[in-house]
């Protein structure tokens, strides 16, 4: 089977890579996702991958602290996701190359658009670090961000514990009705969580089609850019 995309972002959150653990890093977890990613990369597929940082720290519920503190934390965390998944897929023999938004130059690349897109040209994995590098916007945003700056066809965006969008928390209400497909509109006027409305938005306002599909189910990456019709398809309309 061919691949249906040539470059995609692919959103991992943090806890995707903490496995059953919950926080931290799972080494079986990123293995796993990591051999997915190489063989999505194989096939010719242009990856960039945006990590979120969850399992370390989410900047949003740390009530107490001053939320751009708190935010610089959770940026911090992705950059560490980042690291374990660079090194992940170099134990693999896949190239790669971290960029990260916020200035670390010891440890990673500076974020530079067309520096990434060259990377991707070359058929390297590119990993976006420190999310936007501004507090009070998500790794989603970023994600959006990213997919719109380098031309990305899709963003993937991978979720732990569910398998796509429904009408309401699937593990709170057994009648959770999934959605195969939907408009970026209706995540905002049905206040569906799965993306804050500032990444919704931003997908919508540069027509980014996005699919939002589980992590949990071996091989799903793969069968994504294989075009198999798994997950919710979010587009313009
Ligand atoms: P090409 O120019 O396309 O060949 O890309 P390249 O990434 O191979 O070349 P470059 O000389 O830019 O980078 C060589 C190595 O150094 C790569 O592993 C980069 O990720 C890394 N590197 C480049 N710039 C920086 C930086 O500012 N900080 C850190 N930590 N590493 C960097």
């Amino acid at each position: 089977m061919e691949p249906v995309f040539k470059r995609i972002v692919l959103k991992l959150s943090g806890e995707a890579l903490a496995g059953d653990k919950g926080t931290g890093i799972d080494s079986e977890t990123i293995g796993r996702i990591a051999t997915e990613i190489k063989y999505v990369s194989e096939l010719g597929v242009e990856v960039a991958i945006v990590v979120g940082g969850g399992n370390f720290w989410r900047g949003m519920s740390a009530k107490d602290m001053d939320r751009t503190t708190s935010d610089h934390m959770g940026m911090l965390g992705t950059v560490m996701n980042a690291l374990a998944l660079q090194d992940a897929l170099e134990d693999m023999g896949v190239i790669t190359r971290v960029q990260s938004a916020i200035d670390m130059k010891q440890i990673a690349e500076p974020y530079i658009r067309r520096k990434a897109v060259r990377h991707l040209e070359k058929g390297r994995v590119v990993i976006f670090a420190a999310g936007s590098g501004n507090p009070y916007f998500s790794t989603d945003t970023a994600a959006a961000l990213r997919a719109a700056e380098i031309e990305a066809e899709v963003i993937l965006l991978a979720k732990k514990g569910v398998d796509g969008v429904y009408d309401s928390d699937p593990k709170t209400n057994l009648n959770a009705k999934k959605f195969d497909s939907l408009k970026y509109i209706d995540i905002l006027n049905l206040g569906l969580g799965i993306m804050d409305s500032t990444a919704t938005s931003l997908c919508m306002d540069n027509s980014i089609p996005l699919i939002v599909f589980g992590i949990d189910k071996p091989n799903n990456i793969i069968d994504v850019v294989l075009g198999e019709k798994i997950g919710t398809h979010v587009k313009e309309d």
